[in-house]
């Protein structure tokens, strides 16, 4: 059943760049337009639509972050990412012209269920990103974009993270193709780089032997710290959480701005510091930001474990461990960046004795609120 795996994990970690691929496939004509005709939310309503609001929990949750990103990007259109178990209690504000989007690789988790009942008894349109055909929350959605990840069995979620991404961006394109925005030529350029996203993908696979040596040489550290900005940052949450899960370590991610207003003071003499380089190309200011950061801590004593793309010279001093990806355009390369987090935390989790695939006190699908 995990053909040839020691773990679950690893062969879903390893069915990444299909799962990637699968979730694309016949979304995307020969145009470079998509063609997405399961969304069943009609043309005028996605046009009209002033607000999209995303709901879901933990790792869905991240997706959502980055998700925010690349809608207001490319749509122009205010995102607001909410977890869902806070959703509905606060009062939300939503109408017939809010875009509710609620992502769940289960399709049962009850509270994003929850909020998205919510959100449609306000008038709001709900379209689920979801993994499982026939669940729960797509069919009490007005409209869904599954992921084809197939079944993921281990508990810490992963190909379904990376293709929970791919539909987000394909939501966030297909609406600025149906709104028509400025951003047009950029949105068929993405459409083309998506397509190269699973090569890049199994480009990292290749790669991660030092990360796992790495990982095997931490298993006795009490924290790990995960920095980022942009989509660097919930790529930085995600690298955090799933190490909490499964190595059952103390490990907590920042947006890399927010270091000197507080969590500077947690970095002391050999601390694993994980830092998520954003491209030097494109919005270079973001990645000069970052490597003063990575000055600063490691000035501090902290042991920096740098993700940076191929060609990066200007963060090679400053990395005591360097882990290459392959170079993406900036909004996509958590899709890279993401992969050797989950290699890592897998592999501290194998060494310090635990069990990954069903981690203590955690259930694939949480249908309790
Ligand atoms: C983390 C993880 C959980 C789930 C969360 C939402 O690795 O698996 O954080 O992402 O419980 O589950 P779904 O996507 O099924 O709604």
């Amino acid at each position: 059943e995990k053909g040839g795996y020691a773990s679950f994990m690893l062969k879903e970690i390893a069915e990444q760049p299909k799962a990637v691929a699968d979730t694309l496939l016949g979304r995307i004509d020969e145009t470079g337009s998509l063609t997405l005709d399961e969304v069943r939310i009609p043309a005028d309503v996605l046009r009209e639509a002033d607000k999209v609001v995303i709901v879901a929990c933990g790792t869905a949750f991240h997706a959502g972050l980055i998700a925010k990103y690349a809608i207001e990007h490319w749509t122009r259109i205010p995102c607001e990412v909410e977890l869902a178990s806070e959703f509905r209690y606060r009062d939300p504000i939503l109408d017939q012209q809010t875009l509710v989007i609620a992502i769940s690789q289960s399709g049962e988790t009850m509270d994003t269920l929850m909020a998205l009942r919510h959100a449609r008894e306000q008038g709001a349109k709900v379209l689920a990103i979801c993994n499982t055909n026939g669940s729960t929350i797509p069919r009490e959605s007005d409209a869904v974009l599954y992921t084809h990840a197939g079944p993921e069995v281990a508990v810490a979620s992963t190909k379904a993270f990376l293709t929970q991404l791919i539909a987000c961006y394909l939501v966030a394109l297909y609406l600025g193709q149906v709104r028509g925005t400025k951003w047009a030529d950029e949105i068929r350029a993405v459409v083309r780089d998506l397509s190269s996203v699973p090569g890049a993908v199994e480009r990292v696979l290749e790669t991660m032997e030092p990360v796992r040596e790495l990982a095997r040489s931490l298993a006795e550290k009490d924290t790990v710290l995960f920095l980022g900005r942009h989509v660097g940052y919930p790529v930085a949450l995600e690298g955090a959480l799933k190490l909490k899960e499964l190595a059952y370590m103390h490990a907590e991610g920042f947006a890399a701005g927010e270091l000197k207003h507080g969590p500077i003071a947690l970095i002391e003499d050999d601390v694993p510091v994980v830092v998520v380089v954003p491209s030097p190309r494109g919005r270079s200011v973001l990645h000069d930001k970052i490597v003063s950061n990575i000055q600063e801590i490691r000035a501090r004593g902290a042991r920096t474990i740098v993700i940076a793309e191929e060609g990066d010279e200007a963060v090679a001093p400053y990395a005591d461990h360097l882990i290459r990806i392959p170079a993406t355009p900036t909004l996509l390369q958590p899709l890279v960046a993401t992969v050797p987090l989950q290699v890592f935390a897998c592999e501290l989790a194998t060494a310090r004795g635990n069990e990954v695939d069903q981690p203590r006190n955690l259930a694939k699908s949480v249908t309790v609120e």
